[in-house]
């Protein structure tokens, strides 16, 4: 055997011990940025490892990733021929080649893909690009040493791509649906369930602390101080949209964002008058009620809206609050800050409930996440998406931060915790230190 032979055997040994290893759940970070409200998950990738920020697209059928030449390092990158399979299975549409210097992102006889930016509606022609990555182990409450999720597949771009992106981020991981999101991927690698959970930090995380999103594990998720969130869940199913939005159409492929059954709005336990046909999703796609990461604020149809606005408006009578006549850009229910009295769940406001396919199923909201604070106002927190809003309803950021969601696609169905502050934790105190 030549040394050479030696060296490679013994790599594959030690990676096949790292892939067989009983424990094969993974957590990585989640930050906000507070320029663009858009949430950032940083995952190592190439070979070395290099720790990355990739914006979180819950929507998102593929990852993408800058590979300008300098900026795409890496000794483990290769490139996906076409009429391969697996390009098949990538649904490509369109074969590329490249008459620049050879390296990541230009082969000739290369599978092409559309990468999307959610933020500006933009897309490019790319090649696909396989390589290294890596995630950092958790038994749900400690984390351990990174793992390699080998020939990971994403889609290289170019940095007019990362427009409107957070700085610092280099692409785009797309946690949606379709078998080459991340989480699926990772599951295949894994041979785990794919069942992955986030919880998006919120203000009340303070000190900038991350939040946690979990891969291939239905629980345990400890926070500090000792609580398991996975006992908080409950569940609603998971609805497929026939019909995806993405700026190239993939012919017959339903969408890869995630669509959930809200069937009623309920202010202080009193339901708002909503057509039912706007919360079900007809032929064409449109309709229903979407989980969104990219929507900073949950947006409503405008019917939906104004009746909305005019109940919670009516409900905070009750509480003495008065809305003010020249409410903050894009809100407009705004109260003075003095004048409302704030608890451990933010605001005292009416409470907000997003019932789903039956009565005792319903997520809660309460002023921590329904109210935003601009200077001296709390703004009620939810924007007019408009008369030609594709989805009825999309549950933004805002709404999901502080909040431990599941996302279980073996099931296909959504845990959904409500605002974990209830449970005196938030999503800033998951223990991303590794010292213990
Ligand atoms: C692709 O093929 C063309 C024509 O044969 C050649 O000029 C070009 O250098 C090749 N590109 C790469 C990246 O190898
Ligand atoms: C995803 O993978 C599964 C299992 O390999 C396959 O049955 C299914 O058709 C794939 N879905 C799509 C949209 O390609
Ligand atoms: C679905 O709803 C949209 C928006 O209301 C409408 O334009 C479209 O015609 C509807 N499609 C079907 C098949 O009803
Ligand atoms: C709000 O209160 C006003 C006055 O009491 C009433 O006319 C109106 O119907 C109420 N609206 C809603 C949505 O409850
Ligand atoms: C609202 O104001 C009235 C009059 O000032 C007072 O009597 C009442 O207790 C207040 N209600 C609340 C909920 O603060
Ligand atoms: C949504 O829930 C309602 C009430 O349980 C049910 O009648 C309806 O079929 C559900 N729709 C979908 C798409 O699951």
């Amino acid at each position: 055997m030549s040394p050479l032979h030696f060296i490679i055997s013994f790599i594959c040994i030690h990676f096949n011990l790292i892939i067989s290893s009983s424990t094969t759940s993974f957590v990585s970070p989640i930050t906000r940025d507070e320029l663009t409200q858009l949430y950032i998950i940083s995952i190592s990738i190439k070979t070395p490892l290099q720790s990355t920020s990739f914006l979180l697209d819950l929507g998102g059928k593929f990852s993408w990733i800058d590979c300008t030449p300098n900026n795409y390092i890496s000794s483990t990158n290769h490139y996906i021929p076409c009429g391969t399979s697996q390009c098949n299975s990538l649904y490509s549409l369109a074969c590329s080649n490249c008459f620049k210097p050879s390296g990541p992102g230009c082969h000739n006889n290369s599978c092409a893909l559309f990468p999307e930016n959610p933020v500006i509606k933009n897309t490019i022609l790319a090649q696909a690009l396989v390589d290294s990555l890596a995630l950092t182990l958790t038994d749900g409450q400690t984390v351990g040493q990174l793992a390699v999720v080998p020939n990971f597949v994403l889609s290289c771009c170019d940095d007019s791509l990362l427009t409107g992106l957070p700085d610092g981020v280099s692409g785009l991981a797309g946690l949606g649906r379709s078998n080459y999101s991340l989480p699926a991927q990772v599951s295949r690698v894994y041979a785990s369930p794919n069942i992955f959970a986030l919880c998006l930090p919120g203000p009340s995380s303070s000190s900038e602390l991350p939040g946690p999103a979990f891969f291939n594990t239905a629980g345990p998720y400890y926070f500090s101080p000792n609580i398991d969130l996975s006992t908080h869940l409950i569940y609603t199913p998971l609805v497929l949209n026939p019909i995806g939005f993405t700026i190239i159409t993939y012919y017959n492929h339903p969408s890869d964002e995630y669509f959930i059954n809200l069937t009623s709005i309920n202010i202080n336990g009193k339901p708002l008058s909503i057509s039912q046909s706007l919360l079900t999703i007809n032929k064409s796609g449109f309709g229903g009620t979407r989980l969104s990461t990219i929507t900073p604020y949950t947006t409503l149809k405008t019917s939906i809206y104004d009746a909305f606005i005019e109940l919670f408006v009516n409900e905070s009578y009750a509480l003495n609050l008065t809305v003010i006549d020249d409410p903050v850009s894009p809100f407009e229910v705004c109260y003075v800050a003095d004048d409302v009295y704030c608890n451990s769940l933010g605001p005292a406001v009416p409470v907000i409930d997003l019932v789903m396919h039956s009565e005792d199923v319903f997520w809660r909201i309460f002023g921590g996440n329904s109210m935003v604070r601009i200077g001296d106002f709390w703004c009620l927190g939810f924007v007019n998406g408009g008369d030609d809003a594709r989805s009825s309803v999309v549950i933004g950021g805002k709404q999901m931060e502080d909040n431990l969601l599941q996302f279980d696609l073996e099931s296909e169905r959504l845990g959904f915790s409500s605002s974990v502050l209830v449970h005196d934790t938030n999503c800033g105190s998951f223990d991303f230190s590794d010292d213990n």
